[in-house]
Formats: structure tokens, sequence, C-alpha cells
């Protein structure tokens, strides 16, 4: 099959890792992709706001299958264009991005359908927001209602820093039409959580648990991110709490999108927050997160071409996924300047060394080769990532990997799984930590 990959950041290069180690992959494109995809697929350009661009370079390619990795693609009505034209394509359709794209929206669907969620209100009249704030403790929460590049969600801690948001947000119009709406919710204490599924519309393919951290700094200071690291456990959950989030969460969502008039078709990612009640939706996107894709598919165990190829064709019901039992840790180096105004043009050394190690993967993001050296171009840059025995062994060798890679200004997070792997260490220790029971999963298998 001929395979086109649309996106050019650590996901999209992992889908295209994965996908040429498939059997069935003749071919592997990625437009525009970035000088690590380079390595696995044919990289060619394009806008990816722009449909019927897509459209006519998966004609021009023959393309069998069209894997989508970012929400811009979605939220532009690229799935919609290429099945119109019956092109076969991996994602779901620009109605369907709402559920990311308007947190207002996502809000409201979650309030009429039951989904637990945090207690919250939506306005946007300024006058009224500055209202419903006495309806809430501090700390609280105002998040922006359209897409803000992760500088749209803030968790104020004083009535000023609540009414100042508020006023950046509406009347100054720091995001733009981003901020016309607010939500405004009460702050959840708990640990996060990313559940994302794979899914045809009819049945699900849960992907094992991750967490991705997205502030800047160590201990979660800092400004937020698109994510500065994640890593996949199965430790992080356990039977009863995956139960739960399928049971109270996951299928209302699909059955009320559904019942609702849409066809979810593609990756749909739950960030949850676990509190002392349960699990609770903090948000829905549309697609697998980045950085969460890089320790995943780094444990997937069998053959995503097929995987694809079921969503596509509405049989992901009869098909199982294998992941490996061992975590995986993803460590981002980005540039100076980032989540702001990254600086970029520097070289990159080491990235060889290090992909060159056991377990080891370098998943590129801002990079490009020019006259044989490896530049960064963007805010995240690479995507640094290994597997281990367990949680530890698997911190333990992706900081070694990066220790050997190096550019200016070169910044990163130290504590990447740290928090978990504390806690479990302390509360359970290692033999203790529970593991999916294979026989009790529907399309999951662990091998
Ligand atoms: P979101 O884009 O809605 O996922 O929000 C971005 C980040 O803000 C989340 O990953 C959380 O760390 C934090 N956050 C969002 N909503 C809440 C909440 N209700 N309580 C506590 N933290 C939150
Ligand atoms: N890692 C969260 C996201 O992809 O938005």
């Amino acid at each position: 099959m001929k395979i086109l990959v649309l996106g050019s950041g650590g996901r999209e290069h992992a889908l295209s890792w994965k996908l040429r180690q498939s059997q069935l992959t003749e071919e592997i494109y990625c437009a525009p992709g970035n000088a690590g995809i380079g390595q696995e697929a044919e990289c060619l350009p394009v806008d990816l706001s722009n449909p019927s661009e897509m459209l006519d370079l998966a004609n021009r390619l023959q393309a069998d299958l069209t894997v989508v990795g970012p929400e811009a693609p979605l939220a532009a009505g690229v799935v919609d264009v290429f099945e119109k034209a019956g092109l076969a394509i991996v994602g779901p359709t620009g109605a369907a991005t709402r559920f990311e794209s308007s947190k207002v929206f996502a809000k409201q669907f979650m309030h009429r359908r039951g989904i637990p969620t945090a207690r919250f209100t939506t306005t946007e009249k300024f006058d009224e927001a500055i209202q419903a704030l006495k309806q809430f403790a501090l700390p609280v929460v105002i998040k922006a209602d359209g897409l803000a590049a992760g500088k749209g969600v803030v968790v104020a801690r004083t009535n000023e820093e609540a009414e100042q948001t508020l006023d950046n947000f509406m009347r100054r119009k720091a995001l733009g039409s981003a901020g016309d709406s607010v939500v405004i919710e009460e702050a959840l204490a708990g640990e996060e959580l990313s559940f994302i599924v794979l899914t045809d519309g009819r049945s699900i393919l849960p992907l094992p648990p991750s967490q991705d951290h997205k502030p800047l700094l160590d201990h979660d200071e800092g400004p937020n991110t698109g994510g500065m690291g994640a890593f996949s456990d199965d430790a992080l959950l356990d039977e009863g709490l995956r139960a739960e989030i399928l049971q109270r969460i996951v299928h209302p969502t699909l059955a009320g999108m559904t019942e609702e008039g849409v066809l979810f078709r593609g990756f749909l990612y739950f960030g949850l927050m676990i509190t002392h009640e349960g699990p609770k939706v903090l948000e829905y996107n549309v697609r697998l997160g980045d950085p969460e894709a890089q320790p995943i598919l780094m444990r997937l165990r069998c053959d995503l071409v097929e995987l694809f190829s079921a969503t596509h064709e509405g049989t992901l019901g009869a098909h199982e996924a294998h992941w490996s039992p061992n975590p995986a840790v993803c460590v981002v180096l980005a540039s100076q300047g980032y989540p702001g105004k990254p600086v970029v043009g520097k070289t990159i050394t080491g990235y060889d060394l290090a992909e060159n190690m056991g377990g080891v993967k370098v998943f590129h993001a801002g990079t490009v080769f020019k006259d044989h050296q490896l530049i960064t171009t963007g805010g995240r840059v690479l995507g640094v990532t290994a597997t281990g025995e367990d949680l530890a062994a698997a911190i333990q060798q992706v900081y070694a990997a990066v220790s050997k890679i190096s550019f200016e200004g070169m910044q990163y997070r130290r504590d990447i799984g740290a928090k978990a792997f504390q806690r479990h260490s302390g509360l359970l220790g290692r033999s203790s930590i529970n593991r999916v029971d294979p026989a009790a999963q529907n399309s999951q298998k662990y091998c």
C-alpha cells in the first residue's frame, strides 16, 4: 500500500516510523514532514490548511490510505474532502473538531450527556464573567473558548489574577477571537492522565495510558507548553479505574456524539483528572496527543497499517492491538525562547549517538538537514524516547540519551516521569503495581 501521513511534528515522525515497519507498506510519504521523518518517508511540501491541495497530493501519489496527525487539517475539513472524493483517510470530520476547538461546546456537551467534568459556567459577556467568579472558590480555572496554542487556560490563584485574565481574554483580545467566550470552572485536584482511543465509530481500541508534562519547567512550574515530555506506563491505571473511565466517560462520549449526528472516526483523546471522586474530563482532543504519541507508539507491537485500514473500513472490532508491557518515556528538547518565539537555526550534535543506544528512538519535530548538518527550525525540536524494563530504567535510559545531544539554548525538563515513579515506588513497590490482565481486555492484548 502507498501511505501518506499529514503533519510535521514528533507525533507524525512516530506514526511514519511505525507505519514504515508494516509488511503492507510499499511506499510511505509525509507532507510536509521534517528531517527525521525524511529518514522514514519521502517528504513533500503541502499547505495543511488547504484540503484541496492535500487531495491533489494524495491523488498524485495514488495514496491508498492517508493518516492525519495535527488538528489544523482536520479543522479545515480534509477528511470531508477526501471522503467526498472516495479516498481512504483516517481522522474525524471537520464537524467533529468542535469537541477540541470550542471549550464552551465541549463543556456543554459533557453537561448534556452527564459526563463527569469540573463544575463550570460559560459566558461571552465580560461583566457576567466577573460576577460568575463569585460562584467559585480559589484557585479558579479560566479557559478561552477557542484554540490558543496552550495559552488559553489559566489556573488563577487570586481574584485579581482571575479578573486580569478575563480582561486579557475578553476585553484586550490577547488571544484574538479565541477569547470572545470563556469557560470558568472549579479547579480539580488529582493526577492527570491522557486516555486515548482509536475508534471506527462502532468499536474502540484503547491505547495504553500516558501522562503529559505541559508546564515548561521542572516541578510543573513556568508557562504551559504543547508538552515537554510524556510517558506511557500501565501502572498509571488499575483495572477498576480503566473500567470506570470506559463506562462513565469514553462510551457515553461516543454514544452522545453518534446520537448528536457525529460519526467519530480516528483518535479521540480524553484529557482527564483522576480526582478523589473519580475521573473527570478536562478536555477532548480529536487527535493523537503530541508528545504522548511517541512513547505510546514505541510500545506498539503490531501492524499499524492494519489497524488504520480497519478504522477506515469500520472493522476495528475484529482487531486486537499488542503492546509491550515495558514503559516508555519521551523527553522533549526545545529551543531557547519556547513556548514564546523560539531562537532557531542552531546546529544539533550527538543525536546519532543517542539513537544508537539500546531501546532509544529520537523523534524529530522542528528540524531540517542543511549542508549535512541537523539544524533547529522550531520550538519543540526533538522528542528523545526510550523504553526500559520498568519506569526507572526507561527514565535512566532516556536521560542517558539526552546527555549525548546538544544545541545552543537547548532546554528540557529533568523530571519527566519522576513524580509517578516516586509515587509508585513509595506507595506500591514495583512488584505490586497493577498490571492490566490480558484476558480481561477488549480489543487489547499485552505481549
Ligand atoms: P486543557 O487545555 O483544558 O486540558 O487545560 C490545560 C491544562 O490546564 C490541563 O492539562 C491542566 O493541567 C490544567 N487544567 C485545566 N482544567 C483544569 C481544572 N478544572 N482543574 C485543574 N487544572 C486544570
Ligand atoms: N499533549 C497534549 C496535546 O497534544 O495537546
